[in-house]
This record gives C-alpha cells, sequence and structure tokens, in this order.
C-alpha cells in the first residue's frame, strides 16, 4: 500500500544541524574518558552512525534494542531488552542515542535499567523530541529536531519496517495509515 510522504526534514537540514550538535555534544563532556554511545535499535541506526563522527571525543559504541510485550500503548513496566549492552558502563560517561523520544516510557526503563550500573553521567540524545506527548519525566539533553505532533520516517524512522532508507525526514498522512 502506498502511503502519502510529504517532506518534512531534509537530508540537508540534517547534516547542517548535526554539524551542530555534535559539536555541542563534545563540549559538554570534559576529560579524556571514552564516552560511552548507546544506540538504540532499529530506528537510530542511521542517526546514530552520523553523529558519532561529529563528536569530536574516544568514543565507545554499544547497542541495545527493547521489546514491549502488553498493548501497543507501553508503558516503561511493559519493556525488556531483546538485546542487551556489552560494555561495562561503571563510572563512564554514557550517552544514549534514540530515534525518538514520544512518551518517554521507553527512554524511561532504559535510564532506570543503566543507572543501576553506576555509570559516572548518563544523557539522553534523541533525533526527534516529540516533547509534547511526555507522559514521564524524561527530559532529552540534546535534541536535534523537535515536533509537536505527527508521524514521520525516514532516516531511519520506520513505519511496519518501511522507509528506513529514506535519507530525509517525511510526514505520513494519517488518512493513508
Ligand atoms: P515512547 O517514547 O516510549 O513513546 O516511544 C518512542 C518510540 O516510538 C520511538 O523510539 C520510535 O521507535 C517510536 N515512534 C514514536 N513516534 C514515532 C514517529 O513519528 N515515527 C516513527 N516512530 C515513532
Ligand atoms: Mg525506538
Amino acid at each position: 500500500m502506498a502511503h502519502k510522504l510529504t517532506p518534512f526534514i531534509t537530508a540537508e537540514e540534517i547534516r547542517e544541524r548535526l554539524d551542530v550538535l555534535g559539536r555541542e555534544i563534545a563540549a559538554s563532556y570534559e576529560g579524556d574518558g571514552p564516552l560511552v554511545c548507546v544506540c538504540v535499535l532499529k530506528g537510530a541506526f542511521l542517526f546514530f552512525s552520523d553523529i558519532i563522527r561529529r563528536i569530536d571525543k574516544d568514543i565507545e559504541v554499544d547497542f541495545v534494542r527493547l521489546a514491549s510485550y502488553g498493548n501497543a500503548s507501553s508503558r516503561s513496566e511493559d519493556i525488556v531488552f531483546s538485546k542487551d549492552m556489552e560494555i561495562p558502563v561503571e563510572g563512564k560517561d554514557v550517552l544514549i542515542i534514540e530515534d525518538i523520544v514520544d512518551t518517554g516510557h521507553s527512554m524511561d526503563f532504559l535510564v532506570h535499567v543503566l543507572k543501576r550500573r553506576n555509570p559516572k553521567s548518563l544523557k539522553i540524545c534523541a533525533f526527534i523530541d516529540k516533547h509534547e506527548r511526555r507522559e514521564v519525566g524524561i527530559t532529552v539533553d540534546f535534541a536535534g529536531f523537535k515536533l509537536n505532533k505527527g508521524f514521520i520516517v525516514g532516516y531511519g524512522l520506520d513505519y511496519a519496517e518501511r522507509y528506513r532508507e529514506l535519507d530525509g525526514v517525511y510526514e505520513l498522512s494519517t488518512e493513508s495509515l
């Protein structure tokens, strides 16, 4: 089925914004310790690969994947790892890199679990901060773009596993869902 896609953020706008964001992230960390960047699969994979190359610091990369069971509007209690991290994070600066923080429940789960592992610091970087729908007290430390409402695809983001490969971001019109 074809959906109606309306251009929302171009590939060039993404590149320009990420140049600034990468510098901002690097500037916020002092000291020589490595920064552990945690990619939240699958949606963040393109954003992750682009932003870590713009953070002028020693970086260690790792990946997590979350799964929710129960109903669609998943709460943090219904979320589990389907893939956990492999790098120990105790005493290290950790930056979670996510595609979108929407209600905040997925990030709430991740932050709680990783905090128990005693990192030196734990911050959140999201390509899109959909702040108006937040249901839990999660603050995005570094946001690529902000979005009030709407459903977007492209640049890693999917609708039913489609459109992740697009190099820009598009709004998917709801009439066609
Ligand atoms: P939440 O913050 O727990 O509500 O979940 C956020 C997750 O929902 C994101 O990591 C995305 O995987 C997905 N999501 C939320 N809004 C969108 C969207 O507009 N497009 C694609 N995925 C979305
Ligand atoms: Mg996600």
